[in-house]
């Protein structure tokens, strides 16, 4: 095993461990439910977690667990470590940059999704090999701050030929990969965005269906109608794909209702929100709701995903967490790193704002950026840290996660496992 592809790892030292696995766990009720264990130890083997618990338990837990000695110890010195970050939003498949739009905007002019147009006319003109290395680019500076799960949309192409080679390079870096063909009705369809809708469900939607795991849309004003939106997301559907959807970024809308009634993963934004949309976020949770169900992993709801590195970039008020976690809306933070309205990828700048800005508490907050960010792409394997789960972890050099909102802006992150490999 020693120098394989996943040596087993032992981490010991642990100051405080966040698994969001209090079933597993079960040491510290009071952090329920993020499943918090001081003075903890990790195995990591195979790139899956062996075993979890207390350091005092670990000889008889990785005797247990593997039968002999691990290949590496890591003494972490009383660090706090947490699952990897899932990162379920973010627009990596673009050239140029959006630097004199920020300026203006600093200087009062508001944000407005036309800006968009400008990254789709950089991103076609710029060659396979520009985008993959700004791709790549991005996708190692998220890893580097702790991010280890990632989903990537297009959107910037707008054609057939340019969605197409969005998801095809997306693909290269994730299974993530969303198909946002409908983000604008680009300037050479302008005089009729229905004949655009056309396109997306027919030829677009058949070319790039097959990179892609999910379909998305951008249903605001400036960009699609609730109508157009419906159409759009029942053919990604019809096609294979997962739902999710862009919504109530700009103004209120249909959009975060329309997501719940066609049982979306998520709805991202989630910036204006009416009493009904709140309660319908809540709602697709309880059984009877749109996806309904039993309850358990199988009964999956709509997950309000916040984004707010967008507010904070376009000088927008912050969605209110607070509210829907009040409601029992589960909540994800995510970053939706893009050249206009957020361009950082950091998941612990979000972790910052949603507890300074958004109501959240810390446990919140570090939940809703990694179990929050897998139930938004309805993955169990990310986002915790009980036995089986993908063994993705991100040391900070910080006794505990409160650090990740007490210190903005500080570089926390000391050390990050993905798939059992230090990175
Ligand atoms: O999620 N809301 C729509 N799309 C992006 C903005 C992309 C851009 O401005 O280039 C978003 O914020
Ligand atoms: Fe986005």
């Amino acid at each position: 095993h020693p120098g394989g592809a996943h040596p087993a790892t032992l981490i010991l030292g642990i100051g405080e461990l966040t698994t969001n696995a209090p079933e597993v766990v079960g040491v510290d009720p009071a952090d329920d439910p993020t499943g918090l264990v001081r003075d903890a130890a990790l195995l990591l083997d195979g790139g899956r977690v062996a075993w979890v618990g207390t350091e005092s338990a670990c000889a008889d837990g990785v005797e247990q667990a593997l039968g002999r000695a691990p290949d590496r110890v890591v003494a972490v010195e009383g660090r706090a470590v947490l699952p990897g970050f899932v990162d379920s939003h973010t627009h990596l498949v673009f050239d140029g940059d959006r630097t004199a739009e920020f300026e203006a905007r600093m200087a009062g002019r508001p944000y407005a999704a036309g800006g968009i147009r400008t990254t789709v006319a950089a991103t076609r003109a710029a060659s396979d090999d520009a985008l993959r290395a700004n791709l790549r680019k991005h996708v190692d500076e998220a890893l580097a701050q702790g991010t280890t799960t990632l989903e990537v949309k297009s959107g910037y192409g707008l054609s057939v030929a340019d969605e197409e080679r969005a998801v095809r390079l997306a693909a290269e870096v994730t299974d993530e990969v969303t198909f946002l063909g409908a983000h604008v009705v680009p300037p050479e369809c302008a005089d009729d965005p229905d004949a655009y809708v056309d396109l997306v469900v027919g030829d677009m939607l058949a070319a790039c269906a097959p990179h892609a795991r999910w379909i998305d849309v951008f249903c605001e004003t400036g960009a699609f109608t609730p109508e157009q939106s419906r159409r759009v997301l029942e053919a990604g559907a019809a096609a294979g794909l997962g739902v999710r959807v862009h919504a109530n970024q700009l103004g209120p809308g249909e959009g975060v209702r329309l997501a719940v009634d066609l049982g979306a993963a998520a709805v991202d934004h989630c910036t204006y929100l009416s009493d009904d949309d709140v309660a319908a976020l809540a709602g697709s949770w309880s059984s009877g709701g749109a996806s309904g169900g039993s309850s358990g992993p199988a009964a999956h709801g709509t997950v309000a995903t916040l984004l707010p590195g967008v507010e904070f970039s376009t000088r927008q008020p912050y969605p209110d967490a607070r509210r829907l976690l009040d409601a029992g809306a589960v909540v994800a933070l995510a970053s939706d790193c893009n050249p206009g309205s957020s361009y950082t990828s950091s998941m612990p700048l979000m972790v910052a704002l949603a507890v300074r800005e958004m109501g959240m508490t810390v446990p919140e907050a570090v939940w809703a950026a990694t179990a929050g960010g897998a139930r938004a792409l309805r993955r169990d394997d990310v986002g915790h840290l009980a036995p089986g789960a993908r063994a993705d972890a991100v040391v900070l050099d910080a006794p505990s996660r409160t650090h990740l909102a007490y210190r903005p802006g500080v570089p926390l992150v000391h050390a990050v496992w993905q798939g059992g490999r230090q990175v």
